[in-house]
């Protein structure tokens, strides 16, 4: 499995945890930053992880800034994309098994480290359910 993060100057401590405990689990990392405190604007960040997730060259994303919003709302641009908004485990479950989503975005200003890890195992750990929720997200797209 290999994995794209990434994150504004809000979350590089809660991607640098979870980005080692996923290399503990053997599972590949993509790391596109930002690596320190220093203010930076969240969307170059996440369109790097989008762009992987697009075309494919990663398994899913999981985004970070101090909200999730601005990173949710830039993934979301991105065609092939849907990224959720987790903010606890029972959620990163439903945003896979109902959203399908490929990408996730964590609020590191109102999640612990170890609630951003736990959100992102509920989410690996999700299967997807298709029926009814994939015909509702075939009628997600804008013509
Ligand atoms: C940065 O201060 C903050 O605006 C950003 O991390 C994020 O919450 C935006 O949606």
């Amino acid at each position: 499995m290999k994995v794209a993060i990434a994150c504004d100057h809000a979350g590089y401590e809660l991607k640098d945890y979870i980005k080692n405990n996923l290399k503990q689990q053997n599972i590949e990392v993509v790391d596109y930053g930002t690596n320190g405190p220093d203010s930076v604007d969240y969307p170059y960040f996440g369109h790097k992880v989008s762009l992987d997730v697009e075309s494919l060259k990663v398994d899913f994303g999981i985004l970070i800034c101090g909200t999730a919003n601005g990173m949710a709302m830039t993934a979301n641009k991105h065609k092939g994309v849907r990224c959720g908004l987790c903010w606890t485990p029972e959620i990163a479950s439903l945003t896979k098994q109902h959203n399908n989503a490929n990408v996730i975005a964590l609020p590191a200003r109102f999640i612990s480290k170890e609630e951003g890890w736990k959100i992102t195992e509920a989410y690996m750990n999700a299967e997807f359910e298709g029926g009814r929720h994939q015909n509702r997200i075939d009628k997600m797209h804008c013509a």
